[in-house]
């Protein structure tokens, strides 16, 4: 391919923590950004508005981080009507001055990394580990669809003509998609399906989680600066209202969403009830992942692999563990060395170096949590809990846990946080095992450890997921290098950070010339 279609396909190198060089100067930018007061509001106000919403940390409540204004029916409706006019000029301009200005933004996003990270921290609860890996994963989805806008929508694809005919097919942007986008990846979910969408020539009204308005906020501010017209991609923060508003609404083109199993199903109905043009409905929704080790594994690298898959991002990732099945002959001494290991994670405040594993999102997700475990241990199933240091007391925290269960149907939904579930299986159950799983609907991550190379081939015949990763950890995939994304009730696809993600919010034309 010519090189300015792909400039440069190396991923983000992120921050080096390791590096003192590095790491003190941005710890002395974080403990000064560490007061700054940030605000959200929609780009544009229709209407004067009540009093802004405070935003509190969830490592800690008394941390007011900023106020968001939440975006009212006028609000959304005007955002539309502007949204509407500029679309057109956005779509002539063509994939090469779309992936320049995207690729624009990828360079803003890394100039304001100690304020993403200081945002990922305060406002999301993410550690610092957490929060470079975001920031990366953002700018890797900046720069990959820009490349795929060069390259998709630079030049129309020439087609047969047999009769003499000229042929030619376009790609086109479908017109203004609603973005809604979850709280943990508060900065690449935010703007990796915005960028898609802005890629293939729509405009675009992004509306973040509710719990974090602010990072997003910052990320569309960093959008206008790079040179994207202001009605272009436009903010229009709330709660699950403003969502209802976007996806009811005849002039929405294509609705991209990230959260719930539930809240998809919902947004599915409300676009079928609309006249109107129909839709482009592409979701990223929940799991139940497992993780099948085998007595052919090695160990210590399922010690690290489980412990990371299930409690990393305090287990807050779509990829995350869920369910982990050890065959019967290793499961005590495995279940003993992967206890040691968890035993030995740090649970803290996220500002802390240290610290492993940090809050949950907010209270309601703490509760919830706590339910659950409750009602395991109600069953009398073997639960492990870590302590939590005083620190945590103002933040909503869920002590980290480890659950043997009986049968996987005794989980009645996916329980986002740091609670893994232990099962353990007959070797000669395996394809039960996989079908077991596959009954959950649930589809997108699943590990394996085993060295048997026909067992690999016989799970990956049967598992219906969306990600399998053999002898290493489920989390964490690398745009463009493990497009990620599920099935059945894990999401429409296509895989975010793939080859087939971008055309997906376009529609194809086609101009036969007869010559
Ligand atoms: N893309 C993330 C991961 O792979 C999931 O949310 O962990």
């Amino acid at each position: 391919l010519p090189a300015y279609i792909y400039p440069n396909r190396l991923n983000s190198a992120g921050v080096d923590l390791a590096d003192p060089l590095v790491r003190e100067p941005l710890l002395e930018q974080l403990d000064k950004l560490a007061a700054r007061d940030w605000a959200a509001t929609p780009t544009v106000l229709a209407e004067d508005h009540g009093p802004a919403r405070p935003i509190t940390s969830p490592q800690d409540r008394r941390d007011v981080v900023g106020s968001v204004l939440e975006a009212t029916e006028a609000d959304v409706d005007l955002a539309l009507v502007r949204a509407k006019d500029a679309q057109a000029e956005w779509d002539r301009r063509g994939g090469i001055a779309r992936g320049h200005l995207l690729d624009r933004v990828a360079d803003l996003f890394e100039e304001h990394t100690p304020e993403f990270l200081s945002l990922c921290q305060r406002e999301a609860g993410k550690t610092l580990v957490d929060g470079v890996l975001e920031v990366r994963e953002a700018v890797d989805f900046l720069r990959y669809y820009a490349c795929e806008a060069r390259m998709l929508f630079g030049s129309p694809m020439p087609l047969p003509g047999p009769t003499g005919e000229e042929n030619l097919l376009r790609l086109h942007g479908r017109g203004v998609f609603g973005c809604i986008s979850p709280w943990n990846f508060p900065l690449a979910i935010f703007i990796g399906p915005a960028a898609a969408a802005l890629a293939a020539g729509n405009c675009v009204l992004a509306k973040p989680a509710e719990q974090t308005p602010l990072i997003a906020a910052l990320a569309v501010k960093l959008c206008h600066e790079a040179g994207i017209p202001d009605d272009v991609i436009q903010l229009v923060p709330g709660d699950g209202r403003v969502g209802a508003m976007l996806s009811g609404d005849e002039r929405i083109d294509g609705i991209s969403f990230t959260g719930s199993t539930e809240t998809a199903h919902k947004i599915n109905r409300s676009l079928a009830d609309r006249e109107g043009p129909i839709a482009t409905f592409i979701a990223e929704t929940g799991g139940q992942n497992c993780m099948i080790v085998d007595s052919s594994a090695l160990p210590e690298q399922v010690t690290r692999d489980v412990v990371a898959s299930a409690f990393q991002s305090a287990g807050q990732r779509c990829s995350a563990l869920r369910v982990l099945y050890l065959q019967e002959e290793i499961a005590d001494s495995m279940l003993d060395m992967i206890k040691g290991a968890f035993a030995a994670q740090d649970v803290g405040q996220p500002r802390d170096l240290a610290t492993d594993i940090g809050p949950v999102i907010d209270e309601e997700a703490q509760g919830k949590l706590e339910d659950h475990i409750a009602e395991m241990e109600q069953l009398g199933l073997p639960v492990m809990r870590l302590g939590l240091p005083a620190e945590c007391e103002p933040g909503s925290y869920v002590a980290p846990t480890i659950i043997e269960l009986d049968a996987i149907d005794q989980l009645k939904r996916e329980n986002f946080g740091p609670v893994l579930h232990v099962r353990r299986y007959k070797a000669e159950d395996l394809g039960k095992v996989i079908e077991r799983i596959n009954r959950t609907r649930y589809g997108l991550t699943l590990g394996l450890h085993s060295r048997i190379a026909s067992t690999r081939r016989f799970v990956e015949a049967r598992a219906h997921v969306g990600n399998l990763y053999v002898n290493r950890n489920q989390i964490g995939a690398v745009v463009g290098t493990q497009p990620f994304g599920g099935e059945g009730l894990s999401g429409t696809g296509p895989k975010a950070g793939g080859p087939h993600y971008v055309e997906r919010f376009a529609t194809e034309r086609v101009t036969t010339i007869d010559t």
